[in-house]
């Protein structure tokens, strides 16, 4: 009986023992942790170590790459990123239907669609491409900031050479208005700016904040010209590791990520403008946005016909 007993306990002890080991989980993403995303990964960190226990520890690291970061995830060196949708077109292309010009209304609209049938219709087609789709974060409406004029209207941007991100939507539209889109990563941006490759770039306020761009850059309109979502994405096999229990109290701590993040975004957006005053940039505010939709027109119709036209109606329905 004792020896029954002392026998069932090894094994229990010997099953135990590898379950009990701490797993670590690293998400990337690009900005400093004074931010909008670095507020959405933090909340998702301490809500989920506080939910399971010593079991597994999450860590946080900056990567602006983000097209490296997703391949990590893909390739499974790391477990998750946060990343605008700026790349993520090139692995799920699906996504380039929500980087369309001047599609959302308003934040309300984007969180509402993105939080509805068609954002997780949109994370369900991750899979088929190696990732796991599990929440969307927010980024934040694009304006457009350079160093050579004040953009009042359209005809302002043209022959302008702007960093757009490695998006084909994006560099559709800043051909269409007569700019010189550039792609390339965001590590690359700042040193482009101050060597002059680029004159300007275009990111939502939090974004131009948190990484001083005021130092490289005069000018800020506040174009609105497009909503950037971004999104948590992780390597599959993590969830599927992961018990159901652990897999609900990730998803749980996920949806606190994206309720600080977002917060983070509404916060920084209504103080951002004043600070890049303060700090010296010139800011136009008054633009004329039917005017900028009129100039592109031409690239409005070319999403019709090489984007999901339904879909883009769906979007553009949403009550
Ligand atoms: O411009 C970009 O590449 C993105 O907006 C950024 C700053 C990396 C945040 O996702």
């Amino acid at each position: 009986m004792f020896r029954r007993t002392a026998l069932a306990a090894g094994l229990t002890a010997l099953l135990a023992g590898p379950a009990a080991a701490q797993t670590q989980i690293t998400i990337q993403h690009p900005l400093p942790l004074n931010s909008h995303y670095g507020a959405g990964a933090t909340a998702l960190k301490e809500a989920f170590e506080r939910a399971a226990g010593n079991r597994y520890r999450v860590v946080i690291q900056r990567n602006d790459n983000e097209r490296e970061a997703i391949e990590s995830v893909q390739i499974g060196t790391i477990e998750c990123v946060i990343t605008s949708t700026g790349p993520v077109g090139n692995f799920v292309p699906d996504t380039r239907n929500l980087d369309v010009p001047f599609l959302f209304r308003d934040s309300a609209h984007a969180r509402g669609v993105l939080d509805g049938p068609i954002g997780q219709e949109l994370l369900g087609r991750f899979n088929a491409r190696g990732l796991a789709g599990v929440a969307w974060m927010e980024n934040g409406f694009r304006h457009l900031t350079n160093s050579r004029r004040e953009v009042n209207n359209p005809a302002d941007i043209r022959g302008l050479k702007v960093r757009t991100m490695e998006n084909q939507v994006h560099m559709r539209a800043f051909s269409t208005l007569g700019a010189l889109p550039t792609p390339m990563a965001f590590s690359e941006l700042v040193p482009a700016l101050q060597q002059g490759t680029v004159d300007g770039q275009e990111n939502p306020i939090p974004v131009i904040v948190a990484n001083n761009l005021n130092q490289v850059q005069r000018f800020l309109t506040l174009t609105s010209h497009v909503y950037s979502p971004a999104v948590l994405i992780c390597n599959p096999a993590l969830l599927a590791r992961m018990s159901a229990a652990d897999r609900a109290a990730f998803q749980e701590a996920a949806r606190a990520g994206v309720a600080a993040n977002r917060a983070r975004v509404t916060a920084d957006e209504e103080s951002g403008v004043e600070e890049l005053r303060r700090r010296g940039m010139t800011v136009v505010t008054t633009v004329n946005t039917a005017a900028f939709q009129e100039a592109l027109a031409p690239a409005f119709a070319e999403y019709e016909r090489t984007l999901n036209a339904a879909l883009l109606r769906r979007i553009r329905d949403w009550q």
